[in-house]
């Protein structure tokens, strides 16, 4: 049995036979429409989500199964005391695969150590975002046509962004890759990716704090909200939480194919003049993430169509 924790968990191969499946199911959504007749998906947030708790649910419904979960700690029994472990125990009696936030790092891990089914992380602390990984690597692929050779500027919250750490683990294993590290001092990528993840498969790189100065020599933007939850105290997310705006203006310092990503939810910083410019792709990628999941979940529970 499989469960997927880190894009890592997928080889290069298996990850290009992922995509293919998500690129199919785009193209040919009735083919699959019910591939997980009397499935069962359970969703268990600990932490709020809108779109990854929902296109999980999306996903499962497109290929015919059904769903149950809860979307906050506060209506599980979490709020009486109940560990992962009892609750991941609990959960295999009831479904045949499962999707997990929690904001405490490495949860998921915890629960797919006492589960019998499949567990999916949809996102651990400011450590891992996996599924919003493959989502990213299908937009990607899908608006420049290859993944590798490209220059991607990593823009915002490097420091407690979950979605760039998976992210770049993700992209160094392809070739030809350069990233431009864009964030204040503060948020600075964690030195543990800097150094087992990028010095380590020789990955060029470098830090910038203008947005301005990386963006013209940039193949893609993903920009990224600051982490509010994550911060200590409010008086430094309130220092920090403007400090990225993209708009028109700094759109022009572009080039003119320079997508731009963002997982979303975005709070200020991409200007919402930006959303109707061609190279804002932000929406697209959104619904990338429902053909992903639809294909994960085919995946891990080793059905072929
Ligand atoms: C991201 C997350 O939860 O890490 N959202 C998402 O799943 N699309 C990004 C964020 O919350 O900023």
């Amino acid at each position: 049995m499989r469960h997927l924790m880190s894009p890592l968990d997928f080889s290069v191969e298996e990850l290009d036979k992922l995509l293919d499946l998500a690129s199919d199911i785009e193209a040919n959504p009735k083919k699959y429409a019910h591939a997980c007749d009397g499935k069962k998906l359970a969703t268990l947030f600990y932490e709020p989500s809108t779109r990854t708790r929902l296109s999980h649910e999306a996903a499962m419904l497109n290929l015919g199964g059904s769903i149950m979960g809860f979307s906050s700690a506060e209506s599980s029994s979490a709020a009486k005391g109940e560990s992962v472990s009892d609750t991941i125990r609990t959960i295999s009696c009831y479904a045949d695969i499962c999707a997990m936030r929690h904001p405490k790092e490495g949860a998921p891990m915890v629960a797919c150590q006492h589960s019998s089914i499949p567990v999916i992380n949809a996102g651990d602390g400011g450590h891992q975002h996996p599924t919003q990984t493959l989502t990213d690597l299908m937009t990607i692929r899908s608006l420049k046509g290859h993944l590798g050779n490209m220059t991607i500027g990593l823009c915002g919250d490097l420091k407690f962004g979950r979605t760039v750490h998976s992210l770049i683990n993700a992209l160094v294993r392809y070739p030809g890759m350069k990233f431009v590290l864009i964030s204040p001092e503060e948020l600075r990528l964690p030195g543990y990716i800097r150094h087992d993840v990028l010095e380590k498969n020789h990955v060029p790189y470098e830090e910038v704090v203008r947005l301005e100065d990386a963006l013209p020599d940039l193949d893609l933007l993903y920009m990224t909200r600051v982490q509010k939850e994550r911060f200590f105290n409010e008086e430094d997310y309130v220092r920090m939480k403007d400090f990225y705006i993209l708009d028109a203006k700094k759109m022009k310092l572009a080039k003119d194919d320079m997508y731009v990503l963002h997982p979303l939810p975005r709070v200020n910083e991409i200007s919402t003049e930006v959303d109707d410019d061609p190279r804002a792709a932000y929406f697209k990628q959104m619904q990338y993430g429902v053909y992903v999941r639809m294909a994960l979940i085919l995946t891990l529970l080793e059905i072929e169509v």
